[in-house]
């Protein structure tokens, strides 16, 4: 039995149940760095991260995207020790008191920041599947709940369900960054994720953003090939396309509100143009309005007290 942390819910209502916020996790990190354009979030070591989840649980907010960079890189990553540590310790502190999402990509493991391994710039997907196979299993042993792919590679979804189910991690629900465009809303997130692309960009893996049908159809596919939870990103990008995907799979359907887009919020206050904590209100009650079943967002902890 895979476990319902979502539901399709179609309530214009925000609550904190459906909010999850990111967190970065960085082995260079003593102790805590402000992360550029993305106002309070910062980048923490393991011992401070605990005590940041630690107020976010008692501002109410329990899902939590967990984002881990390494301080070394590798051409076809393999070694997944730090992320075990990371998740591991995380866990045994809070255990069931959160829901721990990992995203479950190479950008910010691989030397030159893609997706994926790479061989003369091209994706090597069946070395990319291999140490993406790896990380999921590492995650899960640790304690990860849900495993959140983010490369966009090809038969990703169907490749981690394989080896979910050969390694008796067949509850484990999966939730696919199933429409996510090539986009330049990402900005300060590659500062934090020190994942900036090099050689060539990641048109070759990520949607365009034109083509509507081959964006719902990406959603479609990965729920065929056994995702529990779908996501369009950038939020405000895809807004018009979050109903249609939900009913053609049923499934859960979310929205990521991506750096780029959290980052112009805080610009307009910080120029006077607006109030933060209002036009942050504004944006996801949007979200909530085009029917997403839960929202990521860099403003979760503090959309918390407000709503
Ligand atoms: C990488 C990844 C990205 C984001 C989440 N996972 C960036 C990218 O595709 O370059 C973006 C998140 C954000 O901007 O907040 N797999």
């Amino acid at each position: 039995m895979i476990k319902n942390y979502f539901q399709v819910n179609n309530s214009s209502k925000l609550s904190k149940k459906i909010l999850i916020q990111p967190l970065f996790v960085d082995q260079k990190i003593k102790t805590s760095k402000y992360i550029k354009g993305l106002g309070d979030n910062r980048s923490w070591s393991l011992s401070n991260i605990l005590k940041t989840i630690e107020k976010d649980l008692k501002k109410g907010i329990f899902n939590f995207l967990l984002f881990i960079v390494p301080s070394s890189k590798q051409k076809s990553p393999e070694d997944f020790s730090y992320h075990f540590e990371v998740i591991q310790n995380i866990k045994k502190q809070f255990g069931t008191d959160i829901v721990l999402l990992v995203d479950t990509c190479l950008c910010s493991l691989t030397i030159d920041g893609h997706c994926g391994v790479t061989h003369q710039k091209k994706i090597d997907l069946f070395k990319t599947h291999y140490s993406l196979g790896l990380a999921a299993n590492t995650y899960l042993e640790a304690g990860a709940d849900i495993i959140a792919p983010s490369d966009m590679m090809k038969n990703t979804t169907k490749y981690l369900r394989k080896i979910f189910n050969q390694n008796n991690f067949s509850n484990i629900p999966i939730m696919s960054y199933s429409s996510k465009f090539k986009s330049n809303f990402y900005g300060p997130f590659r500062g934090a994720a020190k994942s900036t692309p090099k050689g060539f960009d990641r048109s070759s893996y990520q949607l365009p953003i034109q083509d509507r049908k081959k964006a719902i159809k990406s959603s479609i596919n990965n729920a065929a090939q056994g995702a529990n939870y779908l996501m369009v990103k950038p939020a405000m990008t895809s807004i018009d396309l979050i109903k249609e995907i939900k009913d053609q799979t049923l499934l859960p359907t979310g929205s990521y509100q991506v750096s780029g887009e959290y980052a112009s919020l805080l610009m307009l206050d910080k120029n006077k143009f607006g109030n933060y904590i209002e036009l942050l209100n504004e944006s996801l009650l949007v979200l909530k309005r085009a029917k997403s079943d839960f929202i990521i967002t860099y403003g979760a902890r503090d959309i918390a007290n407000y709503i």
